[in-house]
């Protein structure tokens, strides 16, 4: 009989892991050992990805491979395009997204996991084809073709591509490829959970995957940056940021984009990404959700002193997005694509000494009672 009981799991261990780590009130995130801004300063998306799946970076043969497998699965089959173009076009993309990873596993049905082999290919696979999953669904619902990946071009540089049909500006493609570091990993959180749930049942990794993106999209979790961009669209212009800031706070609404179950000062990746807003704008003009954004975070952070409450990697990524053009509900299905890596070294990691995950729960009902007719059942009350 468990003696305490935590809602949400709050503060309980439910694995032991070597990935990343978070340190929440000095507000450090490191994958493996290293910062996560020494890792957008001096490596690649692909490069962490390797590092947080094989737990070291990568020779420069054991990078040139990885990187020549990855582009080589990058193609999805054409019935997966078919499927996608079944599928409703108003439907959100997480949906899509999870359906088409579902459908991948039934593609290559190697079943077990314990065939290490076949565990390197499946996660290839999976970093490999998200990112074309995600940009065939954006264009195929607005009835445009399917672009293929190009061989020739870096990782956030080809999906930039596949999604506008332009090979990007560098400086784009550089400031994508290092959200995606930032998205790529974050220790035990919900969908990383759902996922080691789903695993420690021996289920094969696109099950695993599509049952983290699942936890994922919702509000509290991945899709707050979706939220975030609207909360910034609606409020305008700076200095309607106060009356709407109060108004949230009067009616008890959460900000989206901000607090944080770990981060107990502002999350390190949000610092992040306002430099990478600079240096996006440098280049291609400011945006004015950035002034709101500031403006936001100021009168939060008087607003909600003392609470521990400041933005989260949610808040200033859609800004980022939204001045590359990218439609507000595809924000998650990047964050997706970037965390696939994450997910599956958590899934290689438990794989080698798993249990099935069989929690406790207190029992709050009734015992003993009999079982009443239909007829001699009392009627609901108003
Ligand atoms: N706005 C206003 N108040 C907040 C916010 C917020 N965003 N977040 C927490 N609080 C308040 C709560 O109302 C509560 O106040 P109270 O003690 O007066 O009742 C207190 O802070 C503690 O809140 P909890 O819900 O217990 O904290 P928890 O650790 O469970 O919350 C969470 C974490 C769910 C992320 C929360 O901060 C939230 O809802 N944020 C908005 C959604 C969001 O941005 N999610 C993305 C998180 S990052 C990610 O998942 C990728």
């Amino acid at each position: 009989m468990p003696q305490d009981f935590m809602p949400g799991l709050a503060g309980i261990p439910a694995a032991k892991s070597a990935i990343s780590d978070v340190d929440g009130q000095r507000g450090v995130l490191e994958y493996r050992g290293i910062r996560v801004e020494e890792l957008c300063l001096k490596s690649s998306y692909l490069e962490t990805a390797y590092l947080l799946l094989f737990g070291h970076l990568p020779t420069q043969p054991q990078l040139t491979r990885w990187h020549e497998d990855i582009v080589h699965h990058r193609r999805i089959k054409f019935t997966i395009v078919d499927l996608l173009k079944c599928l409703p076009e108003q439907g959100h993309p997480m949906d899509a997204l999870q359906a088409s990873v579902a459908v991948l596993g039934m593609f290559y049905p190697g079943r077990t996991v314990q065939d290490i082999d076949n565990n390197y290919w499946s996660a290839v696979r999976l970093v490999a084809k998200l990112p074309t999953l995600v940009a065939a669904w954006a264009r195929l619902r607005q009835g445009n073709e399917y672009i293929p990946p190009r061989d020739d071009l870096g990782f956030a540089e080809n999906f930039l591509y596949m999604l506008t049909e332009t090979v990007p500006d560098p400086v784009w493609a550089d400031v994508f490829d290092d959200c995606l570091i930032l998205h790529a990993e974050h220790t035990m959180n919900a969908s990383t959970f759902t996922g080691l749930i789903t695993a420690s049942t021996l289920a094969d990794p696109y099950t695993v995957v599509a049952s983290a993106i699942g936890a994922l999209k919702g509000p509290l979790h991945g899709g707050a940056n979706e939220e975030v961009v609207q909360m910034l669209q609606a409020i305008g212009q700076p200095e309607k940021a106060r009356p709407y800031l109060e108004e949230q706070i009067r009616r008890k609404q959460r900000l989206m984009g901000f607090g944080h179950r770990v981060y107990k000062v502002k999350d390190p990746r949000a610092l992040v990404l306002q430099r990478l807003c600079e240096k996006l704008f440098k280049e291609s003009g400011r945006s004015p959700l950035y002034a709101v954004a500031l403006e936001v975070e100021r009168v939060a952070a008087e607003l909600l002193t003392g609470k521990g409450i400041y933005p989260n990697v949610d808040f200033y990524s859609g800004i980022i997005y939204n001045k590359m053009g990218i439609e507000t509900d595809l924000f998650t299905p990047l964050f997706a694509m970037a965390r696939v890596s994450g997910w599956l070294a958590h899934w290689l990691e438990q794989l080698r000494e798993n249990k099935l995950f069989r929690p406790d729960q207190i029992y709050s009902g009734e015992h003993g009672r009999s079982y009443v007719p239909i007829a001699g059942r009392p009627e609901p009350r108003p």
